[in-house]
């Protein structure tokens, strides 16, 4: 089948200062990800199209772009599902470097801000490892999932719009502690996003979780968390 690829396209290094798309007609199959189409295009007709990826098989998180308007893995993104004509632009709210390459850099910047790994400060009471039942993990496997894709986070009207608020993917790392039964650091991060531009920012807007190519309960993890600086903190 023949398909409409329309891409953005901005390179200030290469004189390409105002946003514009570039168009091409591409035979596809069905069955072909828009990373191959982008894939085909970068080594057959244009190799100066820029864009991220690595694992190409929805591990890494890397490519994440707006595809027909809607945050979607290039390398998950099917060209039956997404159509014959489709417009590729790189994800919102943070800045563009060039093409669909955007700088990544606040987006870590908020995810570390709520310290996202383990903090226990006691040796664990057998000596040897720090043991949980199954329902222990179950309080926040899910959030365990996240591959750092940003789709949630710059699917946000929030996000695009309140620059202190830490976005959807924060939340959910910090959920993955909060929530441990093994970390002792749940009442600081809880405190950190009691503050302004913390969880309370959230307005449900549930982008976040449609978003998400894990699968994730985004909107719900940030619920959580809510009802958990409300409480005053979290039971184990
Ligand atoms: S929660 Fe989902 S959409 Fe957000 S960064 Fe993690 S994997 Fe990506
Ligand atoms: S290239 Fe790794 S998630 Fe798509």
């Amino acid at each position: 089948m023949l398909v409409y690829l329309k891409i953005y396209r901005y390179n200030p290094e290469a004189g390409r200062n105002v946003p514009s798309f570039d168009t091409y007609n591409i035979e596809a199959e069905p069955t072909d990800r828009v990373l191959d189409l982008l894939e085909h295009v970068k080594g057959n007709v244009d190799g100066t199209i820029s864009f991220r990826r690595s694992c190409a098989h929805g591990v890494c998180g890397s490519d994440a772009m707006r595809i027909n308007g809607r945050n979607m893995l290039a390398c998950k993104a099917l060209v039956k599902d997404v159509g014959t004509e489709i417009t590729i632009e790189p994800i919102l709210g943070l800045p563009v470097l060039k093409d669909m390459i955007v700088d990544m850099e606040p987006f870590f910047n908020s995810y570390k801000s709520l310290m996202p790994f383990l903090i226990n400060e006691d040796a664990p009471a057998d000596g040897k490892e720090r043991r949980q039942t199954p329902q222990q993990l179950d309080r926040f496997e899910d959030t365990t999932k996240c591959i750092l894709c940003a789709a949630c986070t710059t699917s946000c009207p929030v996000f695009w719009s309140d620059e202190q608020y830490v976005g959807p993917a924060t939340i959910v790392n910090a959920h993955r502690f909060i929530f441990d039964s093994r970390d002792q650091a749940a009442n600081k991060r809880l405190e950190i996003l009691a503050d302004h531009g913390g969880a309370f920012r959230c307005r449900t807007a549930f982008n976040c979780t449609e978003a998400c190519p894990r699968e994730i309960h985004v909107t719900q993890a940030i619920a959580e968390v809510k009802q958990a600086i409300t409480a005053g903190g979290v039971e184990h």
